[in-house]
């Protein structure tokens, strides 16, 4: 029997994902959004084209959770970006909502499935999803490291002039201004990047990563990333269908991992049938481990926001 995959959210992201699912003939997909007309259009149009690229895998629209039902997996896209006079916490609040109805939804039809959040603020949605759902940690998760080591190793393999594929690198930490590229670990084919390139190549590549979504929104004026993030979270979806055990820069819930207790930050996983199979814990140099817990403070200070408001 085909997997199921339902994809919450039908904007740039969401169909994306939908579209590279089929592409790669993972499953069956269902893409759910509140506004009408809008998942049953994108579903058909990536529907018929697979007699072109080859694919036989349903994609459906719906409004509503029902069609879900029994999915292997749930991506969550769904929410606001950042309009004008809005702040932080706004859009924290607003998205908070859609996540904890759409996992709540989520749980209900689909109460086996692994769900991986892709809304941001990501640590922090990721929280409110596992609060929403009542999943235990392994079956929610969040994608970020994934596109933050791929814009790293984009940088690092545009930099040097090699191919991207010999380039690994992991970044840790939450999604934001915070993440912490581990340079240390960063290889080309095993080669330590820091025998690739000079301390101020690194420190320009580390910056640019950091600001990586930034830099898409500046181009695009009105929105944010969404291939990238897209073949990110397909990527970790592909995984978990075909317990394939990756290991992956994820959000996690640590309990106790690296001295912080009780919030998702990125972290290296496996992943597999399972979902997050095993949290891997680096020995990390005092200034890795510093940057790390800062930046699990400041999720921290968010899902507090988050705490006051419930
Ligand atoms: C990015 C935003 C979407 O990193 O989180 O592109």
């Amino acid at each position: 029997m085909r997997k199921k995959v339902t994809v919450v959210g039908a904007g740039n992201v969401g169909a994306n994902c939908a579209l590279r699912i089929a592409d790669k003939e993972l499953a069956d997909v269902v893409l759910v959004d509140v506004v009408e007309g809008v998942p049953q259009g994108k579903g058909l149009d990536i529907l018929e084209s697979g007699p072109v690229q080859g694919y036989d895998v349903s994609i459906t629209g719906a409004n509503d959770y029902a069609p879900t039902a029994n999915s292997d997996i749930a991506i969550i896209t769904a929410g606001l970006a950042r309009k004008p006079g809005m702040s932080r916490d706004d859009l924290l609040f607003a998205n908070n909502d859609v996540v904890r109805t759409s996992a709540e939804q989520v749980a209900k039809y689909s109460p086996n499935c692994i769900i991986i959040v892709v809304t941001n603020p990501l640590d922090v949605m990721t929280q409110a999803a596992f609060w929403a759902s009542k999943f235990p940690k392994n079956r929610v998760v969040g994608m970020a490291g994934v596109l933050d080591s791929a814009r790293f190793r984009t940088f690092i393999a545009e930099e040097l002039k090699v191919s991207v594929e010999n380039v690994t690198g992991v970044v840790m930490g939450g999604h934001g201004d915070t993440m912490v590229p581990i340079v240390r670990l960063s290889s080309v084919s095993g080669i330590p990047l820091t025998e690739l390139m000079d301390q101020a190549a690194i420190d320009r590549i580390v910056d640019r990563t950091r600001n990586g979504g930034a830099e898409i929104v500046k181009y695009l004026k009105t929105g944010s990333a969404y291939y990238a993030p897209s073949a990110s979270a397909v990527e970790m979806a592909e995984a978990i269908l075909k317990d394939k055990k990756k290991v992956l820069p994820c959000s996690a819930y640590l309990e106790g991992e690296y001295g912080i207790d009780g919030v998702y930050v990125g972290v290296p996983v496996k992943l597999g049938a399972a979902g997050v199979e095993k949290i891997y814990e680096v020995r990390l140099t005092g200034d890795e481990m510093a940057m790390l817990k800062k930046s699990a403070a400041s999720v921290q200070e968010m899902v507090d926001v988050l705490k006051q408001k419930q």
